[in-house]
């Protein structure tokens, strides 16, 4: 993500200063909004053996020399101040927290050089980097273009969020990330293809260009939303939608905290505007998806799912309503899912 542009501005690793500054305010030292530390962990016994001005060999998981690091500076940092300014809390359960306490002790920094862009092992025709899908939407000719982050299957509320925004930009980009997630979440095969499924069917095609974010998710909530929004801004879009609980997991954030946090920066620093929607239900008295903005039904009158109660129903074969999920996206839900 560094190396393509997509974490622009950042080159590298965060140093100490610019790591203090995200942590503290939001912004890199230089005054730029960037709210989620972007760093390198080692544990004592590694970082000793490396030295400040040297230059280290970045591997993938299986060994490969894939890039190389400047190692301008190593630095301890503070992991429980960390959680509780990025991630509100300094719990030890919440999933983005948890991979802070379990990183090495030691911050390893500098920029870094990818040396050959190897194809994505799962969805090589989705790796659409940075520079690739501005010239796309440039090639389009649209001038607005809409970002869309998710980490779940496609469900109808996503569905109207999305189609929404659509009226009134030129353009729709996909953007599921499919980086590391936890453990309960649903795979990123599974979630691609019900996107693909979605794009065959009811998504007007020339309107919409589906793109991978091999990023990993972080459930930083508010703070996390900024982030999405400024890697959307990267891969050239104009518009990024912010729904209820973005980017959230428990009950660690408000429903729209992810929304308000926008209020803290200038429209003209962050340079990507939030389309921001309420929690988007199915009305039985009105039959149409909507939100409280729309509908006047009572709450009896909605149909809505939480996550999990989904994942109950498809574990045991069921299938959610057509008013919650598209059944064709349903069906392939529970094939994964009893697979
Ligand atoms: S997220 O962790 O990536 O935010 P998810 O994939 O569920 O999770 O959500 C993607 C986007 O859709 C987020 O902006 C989220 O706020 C929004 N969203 C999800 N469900 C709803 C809903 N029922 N109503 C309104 N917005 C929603």
């Amino acid at each position: 993500m560094i190396a393509i542009g997509g974490f622009s501005p950042l080159k590298g690793f965060l140093e100490r200063a610019d790591y203090e500054t995200v942590v503290e305010d939001m912004r890199l030292s230089s005054g730029l909004p960037w709210s989620i530390p972007v760093t390198l962990s080692v544990d004592e016994e590694i970082a000793d053996s490396l030295k400040e001005g040297n230059w280290i060999r970045l591997n993938d998981p299986e060994g490969n020399f894939i890039g190389v690091l400047e190692l301008t500076q190593k630095y301890h940092y503070n992991k429980t101040h960390e959680a509780r300014n990025v991630y509100g809390t300094e719990e030890s359960k919440h999933p983005g927290v948890k991979v802070v306490y379990e990183q090495g002790a030691v911050n390893l920094a500098g920029p870094v050089w990818l040396l050959q862009r190897d194809d994505h092992p799962l969805f090589p025709k989705y790796q659409i980097d940075p520079a690739v899908s501005r010239q796309s939407f440039k090639d389009r000719g649209w001038k607005t273009i809409v970002g869309f982050q998710t980490r779940n299957p496609i469900h109808r509320a996503h569905e109207y969020i999305q189609k929404c925004a659509l009226e009134v930009v030129d353009g729709l980009f996909l953007h599921p990330l499919v980086g590391a997630t936890k453990s309960d979440d649903i795979p990123a095969d599974v979630r691609m293809r019900c996107y693909e499924i979605m794009m065959e069917k009811y998504f007007p095609q020339d309107r919409v260009i589906l793109a991978i974010n091999p990023s990993a998710m972080r459930y930083a909530g508010p703070r996390e939303a900024i982030f999405h929004a400024l890697v959307r801004k990267n891969y050239g879009c104009t518009h990024f939608i912010v729904g209820r609980d973005h980017a959230g997991v428990g009950d660690y954030y408000g429903t729209y905290d992810a929304q308000y946090i926008f209020d803290e920066f200038k429209p003209e620093e962050l340079g990507i505007v939030p389309m921001k929607f309420e929690h988007a239900f199915y009305c039985t008295r009105t039959q149409q998806m909507a939100t409280t903005k729309t509908s006047p039904s009572l709450k009896e009158e909605r149909i809505h799912l939480s996550g999990t109660k989904v994942r109950e129903m498809l574990r045991k074969g069921e299938l959610p309503p057509p008013q919650f999920s598209r059944p064709e996206v349903a069906a392939e839900l529970i094939k994964a899912m009893q697979n």
